[in-house]
C-alpha cells in the first residue's frame, strides 16, 4: 500500500534523485503515506527517482565469505574501447576490490584512472554521497574519463578529472556499487567506520601502487560526501602524524554541494527558498517558525548522539518538505529545471552498461553480483550519522596546512550555496577574520565569469554559476580548471 501510494507520488519523487533522499512534501501526502513515512520509503523513492532499478536493496552475498583474505587486493587492467583505443598498458585503467581488513568479508570495490596528462599529477580519490550511492554516477555523468550514449558506446570527457589528476573513484560504504559483502553485520553505520575503511584502502592501494605515493593527494567529493571527506582528511591526517603506515601525502580536500554542519545548514533552506522566488515573504515567515525547533533538535544530537540524530533529521527534514510542497515539481537539484516525467535526470544506462556481462567480466565482477546503484539497506543504516556536525574536525586541519575548497552550484536547492557559505564563514580558525574580510573575487573560465570567489590561506569558498548540485556535470569545463588550480595553489590568482 506505502508502495503504490509513492508510485502515485512520482513526479514530486522523480526529481529528487540521487544522493539525498528526504520525505515527501506534506501536502502530498495521504494519511496512508504519512504511516508509511520510514526510512524503507524514503530510501525506495530514491532509487525510483533517478530511474535506478537495482533488484536488491544491497550486495549483501549469499554464501560463505569466498575466500575472503583479509587485506588483500585484486586488480586488473581493462579497456572499455576494445581493440578501437590505445592498448590496455598505455590506457592506464584499473578496476579492483580491496577486502577490509575490519570486516568478516567486505570486499570495497574501485576504479583508478591514470592521467592522461602525466603520472605525476596528484592522486585524487571521488566519493558519491547517498549515503549508499556508487561513485560511478560521477564516473559516467560528471567528472570520469568518459560520457555514455543512448546506445551505450562510451566518448572520452574532455574534461574528465583524469585530465588533471591520477582518479580513484570508490562504491562505498559496503554494499554499495560492485562492493559488497557476505555478512550484513559489516553495514557501516557511522563516519568513524566509513573513514577507517577508507584509510585502510588507501593505506594498501599505495602498496600496490609505490609509483604514486610520492604524489600529492586530495579528497573531493559531494553531497553526502560532505561528511565523509572531512572525515577521511582528519582520519589520513591522523595516520600522517601517528606514522601509521605509508604517509599519505595529503594537500587538501574539496567538498562540492556537500551537507557537513546540519544545523547551520537546514536553517538556511527558507532564506534561499525566498531569494530565489520558490517562496513568498508570507510562506517564509511561516516557514521559518520550525527552524529554533529543528536548530534545539540538532544541538541535541550533537551532544546525545543515537535516536536523537533520526529525531533530529526527522524535524529538521520539515523545514525542506515545507518548501517543496510549495515548489511543486521543482528539480531541487537544480532550481531552474522542472522535473517532469521520469526523465529528471536518468542515469540508467550506467546502470544498463555495468551490468552487462562482458562489462563484469572485464571488471573483474562476479557475473552474479548486481550493481546496486543506490542502496536503500546503506542508506537506512546512516541515519543516526546526518545530523552530526562534520566541521568540528576541519579547523585542525587548517591549522596544519591542508587546503579545504568548499564548492557549491548557486541552483542547487538541497545542499545550497547559501547553507554552506553559512558554515563555512561561521567556522571559528586562526584565519576566520582574515576569511570574513577577504575580497569576492571573480572566478573566470574562458574570459567569461563562472563564479565567485572568496579566500585566505588554506581556505576556498566558490560560488558556481549555472551550475546545479552536479557541478562537474553542469559546468565540466570550469570544474576541471577549478580542481586544477586548486590544486596548484593557483585558484585565487
Ligand atoms: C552511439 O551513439 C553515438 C551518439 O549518438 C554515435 O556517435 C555512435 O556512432 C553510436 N555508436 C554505435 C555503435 O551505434
Amino acid at each position: 500500500m506505502a508502495l503504490s501510494t509513492t508510485l502515485t507520488l512520482s513526479q514530486v519523487s522523480l526529481s529528487l534523485v540521487l544522493f539525498f533522499f528526504t520525505s515527501l512534501p506534506p501536502s502530498y501526502a495521504t494519511s496512508s503515506f504519512v504511516h508509511a513515512n520510514s526510512q524503507q520509503s524514503r530510501a525506495e523513492k530514491l532509487i525510483r527517482s533517478f530511474n535506478l532499478s537495482p533488484k536488491d536493496p544491497v550486495n549483501i552475498v549469499k554464501g560463505d565469505n569466498g575466500g575472503f583474505v583479509s587485506g588483500k587486493i585484486v586488480e586488473k587492467e581493462f579497456s572499455f574501447f576494445g581493440d578501437s583505443g590505445p592498448s590496455i598498458e598505455d590506457l592506464g585503467h584499473h578496476a579492483g576490490y580491496y577486502s577490509l581488513p575490519n570486516s568478516k568479508s567486505a570486499r570495497m570495490f574501485y576504479f583508478f584512472f591514470e592521467s592522461r596528462n602525466k603520472k605525476d599529477d596528484p592522486v585524487v580519490i571521488w566519493l558519491t554521497g547517498g549515503p549508499g550511492c556508487g561513485s560511478e554516477i560521477a564516473l559516467f555523468y560528471e567528472n570520469g574519463p568518459f560520457h555514455i550514449f543512448n546506445n551505450l558506446s562510451l566518448a572520452w570527457n574532455d574534461y574528465g578529472w583524469d585530465q588533471g589528476s591520477n582518479i580513484l573513484f570508490v562504491d562505498q560504504p559496503t554494499g554499495t556499487g560492485f562492493s559488497y559483502s557476505f555478512d550484513d553485520t559489516d553495514i557501516r553505520h557511522d563516519e568513524a567506520g566509513i573513514s577507517n575503511d577508507l584509510y585502510d584502502f588507501l593505506q594498501e592501494f599505495f602498496k600496490a601502487h609505490p609509483e604514486f605515493i610520492k604524489n600529492d593527494f586530495y579528497i573531493t567529493g559531494e553531497s553526502y560526501a560532505g561528511h565523509y571527506i572531512p572525515a577521511l582528511a582528519s582520519r589520513v591526517n591522523q595516520g600522517n602524524k601517528e606514522n601509521q603506515g605509508i604517509h599519505i601525502n595529503l594537500k587538501g580536500f574539496a567538498i562540492g554541494n556537500g551537507l557537513t554542519n546540519p544545523v547551520i545548514q537546514f536553517p538556511a533552506y527558507p532564506q534561499f527558498a525566498l531569494d530565489n522566488g520558490i517562496i513568498t515573504k508570507a510562506e517564509y515567515d511561516d516557514i521559518s517558525k520550525s527552524i529554533p525547533k529543528c536548530e534545539q533538535a540538532a544541538k541535541t544530537c550533537e551532544t546525545q548522539g543515537g535516536q536523537s540524530c533520526e529525531y533530529a533529521l526527522n524535524i529538521c527534514e520539515n523545514i525542506f518538505n515545507s518548501i517543496l510542497s510549495i515548489a511543486g515539481d521543482i528539480n531541487y537539484y537544480d532550481i531552474r529545471k522542472k522535473c517532469v516525467g521520469s526523465l529528471c535526470y536518468d542515469f540508467s544506462n550506467m546502470e544498463t552498461l555495468l551490468n552487462l556481462q562482458n562489462v563484469k567480466s572485464a571488471l573483474g565482477v562476479s557475473d552474479d553480483l548486481k550493481f546496486v546503484s543506490c542502496s536503500t539497506t546503506v542508506y537506512e543504516a546512516m541515519v543516526q550519522d546526518w545530523m552530526k556536525n562534520l566541521e568540528v574536525g576541519i579547523p585542525a586541519l587548517l591549522e596544519d596546512g591542508i587546503k579545504l575548497l568548499v564548492y557549491a552550484g548557486e541552483e542547487d536547492l538541497i545542499c545550497n550555496w547559501l547553507g554552506n557559505s553559512r558554515w563555512v564563514y561561521a567556522m571559528e580558525w586562526s584565519g576566520k577574520n582574515a576569511f570574513e574580510t577577504s575580497q569576492t573575487m571573480k572566478f573566470v573560465v574562458d574570459g567569461v565569469d563562472a563564479g565567485s570567489l572568496n579566500s585566505y590561506g588554506p581556505l576556498s569558498f566558490l560560488k558556481v554559476y549555472e551550475a546545479g548540485h552536479m557541478v562537474p556535470m553542469d559546468q565540466p569545463k570550469a570544474a576541471l580548471q577549478m580542481l586544477k588550480s586548486w590544486m596548484e595553489g593557483k585558484l585565487s590568482t
